[in-house]
């Protein structure tokens, strides 16, 4: 059934006090990558759920988070001073720590000026470093614990993350990344081919095609969704590719059985603009050339934003008729990244959800919309609809082929996670 036009609206828009808006800010963000903040060097502009902030290192290499308008009258400060361990704005001087407090009012008379700063009401977000990038917590009251997955945890030659921004809403990225069947079609262009593709995505990829109509499977989790896509294969053994949503928006995405992994994450940076953070990882040797080029193939050189170069609408993104005749499939040459983000950017900016037909292979997006509005209706009650705080590092999306006669798909899952 398609969703009602009022529904649509509750899963898309994000900005401070709508509903989704709210549930998002209850769970860690990745904000900017670590290697975009200098010490002591100019602050970033962060833009996250409609809102403006920036972003800066401070002199013991501290990362603060803070509302870009200066709380006395608004300026920028992202053209402050990044100084001795605050960020300094310009207009008049008010200092602000990496915690976000008022350090500092030096136009205030200098007997009232600590009372002063303290009775400043300011903005305060919690800011963690991990895996090379800053997440942040825009919640009220205390963060949650912080989700220590692997990628997070894991030496640097380990992991590769970019962001690449995107012209649509937010939930268009989640439910791309929870599609199990377009894999077989819109990415089918890179099988067969010598593109630049490691040889056991293909494999994989293979498999998929043998069986275009997969049975899905789903699994409640505490924190979320796990989904198996069961394909039959020639010789009548099940491929099973199951996909772990952590909610709200970390989805882990099976690839070869033995690594690399992927997660991807797509962050509302306004309602029709989005970071999608795509994220390879091993977890236990460093990432091969071939395995990043499988991913990124092809992308902007801009790690904040991989897909600087995606085209243009009015150019089709590239799409090359001539490829298309000589057998591959979308004629979306770059790479699997591109393909996902150029149909995703074709529905528009925020696709209207209530003229879609859907499909049975449409289950798990369904699914996902409704594990979403039940959470919204329960917001307010004080409790996290998902659960955060349990074994991050286990969460794990798996490709796996089995005798189906013997064995569920649900025997190859982390039930040890929570
Ligand atoms: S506007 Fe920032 S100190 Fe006055
Ligand atoms: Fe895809």
């Amino acid at each position: 059934m398609p969703l009602k036009a009022e529904e649509n609206e509750l899963l898309t828009r994000t900005g401070p006090g709508t509903p989704m808006g709210t549930l998002l800010r209850q769970y860690w963000i990745p904000a900017i990558r670590s290697g975009a903040l200098e010490r002591d060097g100019a602050p970033v502009r962060v833009r996250l759920f409609n809102e403006d902030f920036v972003a800066f290192r401070g002199t013991d290499g501290r990362v603060g988070l803070l509302d870009e308008a200066c709380p006395h009258r608004g300026v920028s400060m992202a053209l402050a001073r990044n100084e001795e361990n605050g960020l300094r704005c310009i207009f008049h001087g008010w200092k602000f720590d990496t915690a976000g407090r008022l350090v500092d009012a030096p136009c205030e008379p200098e007997a009232r000026r600590e009372r002063f700063c303290a009775s400043v009401r300011v903005s305060q977000y919690a800011v963690r470093e991990a895996g090379r990038v800053v997440w942040v917590y825009l919640g009220q009251g205390e963060a949650p614990p912080f989700p220590d997955f692997l990628f997070n945890t894991l030496p640097a030659e380990q992991v590769c993350i970019r962001r690449g921004v995107v012209p649509y809403n937010w939930m268009q990225g989640v439910e791309a990344h929870i599609d199990s069947s377009h894999v077989a079609f819109l990415h089918r262009g890179f099988l067969g081919e010598e593109g630049p593709i490691e040889t056991s995505t293909r494999d994989n990829l293979a498999m998929m095609m043998q069986d275009t109509t997969p049975k899905f499977e789903m699994n409640d989790t505490p924190y979320g969704l796990q989904e198996a896509a069961l394909r039959g294969l020639d010789d009548g053994s099940v491929y099973a590719r199951i996909r772990e949503i952590v909610m709200p928006f970390y989805t882990f995405i099976p690839g070869p059985e033995e690594g690399p992994f992927s997660a991807r994450i797509s962050v509302p940076i306004d309602d029709e603009t989005s970071a999608e953070w795509y994220i390879l990882y091993h977890p236990t040797r460093p990432l091969s050339e071939e395995a990043i080029t499988t991913l990124f193939h092809g992308t902007a050189d801009d790690p904040d934003n991989f897909a600087a170069n995606l085209g243009q609408p009015e150019h089709l993104w590239g799409q090359d008729r001539a490829a298309m005749k000589n057998g591959h499939f979308s004629g979306l040459t770059t790479n699997l990244s591109f393909e996902d983000f150029v149909v995703q950017s074709s529905m528009g900016k925020r696709v209207d959800r209530t003229k879609e037909q859907l499909g049975s292979a449409d289950i798990i997006i369904v699914k996902v919309r409704r594990l979403f509005l039940e959470a919204l209706k329960r917001l307010g009650t004080g409790e996290a609809p998902w659960r955060t705080g349990f074994d991050y590092a286990s969460i794990h999306a798996r490709s796996v082929s089995f005798d189906g006669s013997e064995v569920d798909w649900r025997a190859f899952t982390m039930k040890e996670t929570v």
